[in-house]
């Protein structure tokens, strides 16, 4: 561990309870609490998440900190004060947030995001990189899903919070996120240690359903077998659950995730009209060119099947492309 880690993991400790203590009990934390009372979170999904808020004050970490006896060159190295550029002076880098608690995958907090109560910007105010927090490496809440994800073999990866805390209250307790970032080779190399296959649930909007793409592909690159859980009209989990409730989004969209070949086969599909022949020419070499980068025969013929089934096309033709491609591909 680099000199001052652990001092660091306490400062994060400390400012955790606090903030946890402010949300939950004292009137400054109030708004907040109702804020996520009012989006569906539990007294119960707060305390096992740890969730809390920030003061909107410049000082109340570095006071607290400093009379704890933490140095300030430490704590702003930590990312959680910052210092400002006139003077040796410091202020608190969250401030009027409610506070996420970030967890390495040991259960120490080395890291917070600060969620707006309102519109501000940014929505996530998230702490930097760090000595202790090396986002690429870290999936948000699998300290807790650990024992889960192993008992399953199954992971479920999400985009943020929210998705991970509501899908937990619904029962889906291997959940994981990226926390907005895009899923790296060092997230992958810990699941396929943990995991036999992933389920990816990102948002339904466009950035979501992109990132899901990239996602599916890298992870079924890495041998770890991946489904696609996509959700109706640009909802995220979150959203889901709040409006469909619990018992659906286990059954109609966990439960019901698509193989990754029948969420290409929707991918491609998306913005495309194919009653056009232009739109429908393009979208069957799109899946022609995804059946021709597998590895079994018996899936290869399968879909090129379902291919020429669903636009009356001779099967011979589809091979011949195939073979095109595979020829202009090298
Ligand atoms: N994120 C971030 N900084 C932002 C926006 C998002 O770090 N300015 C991360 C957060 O971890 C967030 C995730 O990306 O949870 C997904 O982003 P988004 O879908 O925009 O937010 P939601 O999680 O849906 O947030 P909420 O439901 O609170 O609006
Ligand atoms: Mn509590
Ligand atoms: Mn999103
Ligand atoms: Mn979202
Ligand atoms: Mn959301």
């Amino acid at each position: 561990l680099p000199e001052g880690s652990k001092q660091m993991i306490e400062a994060h400790e400390l400012l955790r309870k606090f903030y946890h203590h402010l949300l939950v009990n004292t009137k400054e934390g109030q708004d907040a609490l109702e804020y996520l009372l009012n989006r569906g979170f539990t007294q119960e999904s707060i305390d096992r998440f740890q969730i809390g808020y920030a003061l909107p004050s410049w000082d109340f970490a570095v006071k607290l900190l400093e009379k704890r006896g933490f140095s300030l060159n430490l704590i702003s190295k930590a990312g959680l004060v910052i210092q400002r550029e006139n003077d040796e002076t410091y202020f608190d880098r969250f401030r009027n947030r409610i506070m996420f608690p970030i967890l390495d995958h040991q259960g120490n907090t080395i890291a917070f995001s600060g969620r707006a109560l309102g519109g501000e910007e940014p929505k996530y105010l998230n702490s930097p990189e760090t000595q202790i927090f090396n986002k690429s490496k870290i999936l948000y809440n699998f300290h807790l899903a650990r024992g889960s994800i192993r008992k399953q073999q199954q992971a479920v990866l999400f985009e943020g919070f929210a998705d991970v805390i509501s899908a937990n209250r619904a029962g889906v307790e291997n959940g994981v996120a990226t926390m907005g970032t895009s899923l790296t080779e060092e997230h992958i190399s810990l699941l396929k240690r943990n995991v036999q296959a992933v389920t990816i649930c990102y948002d339904s909007d466009k950035a979501g359903i992109e990132a899901a793409f990239r996602a599916s592909n890298m992870l079924s690159k890495a041998g770890l077998p991946v489904r696609v859980a996509t959700m109706p009209d640009g909802m995220d989990p979150d959203d889901f659950i709040k409006v469909h409730g619990e018992e659906k989004f286990r059954n109609d969209i966990i439960g019901s995730s698509a193989t990754l070949m029948a969420f290409k086969l929707i991918y491609y599909r998306r913005g495309k009209n194919l009653q056009n022949e232009g739109d429908r020419l393009q979208y069957i070499e799109e899946v022609l060119k995804e059946i021709s980068t597998l590895d079994k025969a018996v899936e290869k013929d399968l879909y090129l099947r379902q291919l020429a089934n669903e636009f009356s096309l001779s099967l011979d033709a589809l091979v011949q492309q195939i073979n095109q491609l595979a020829q202009a591909s090298g």
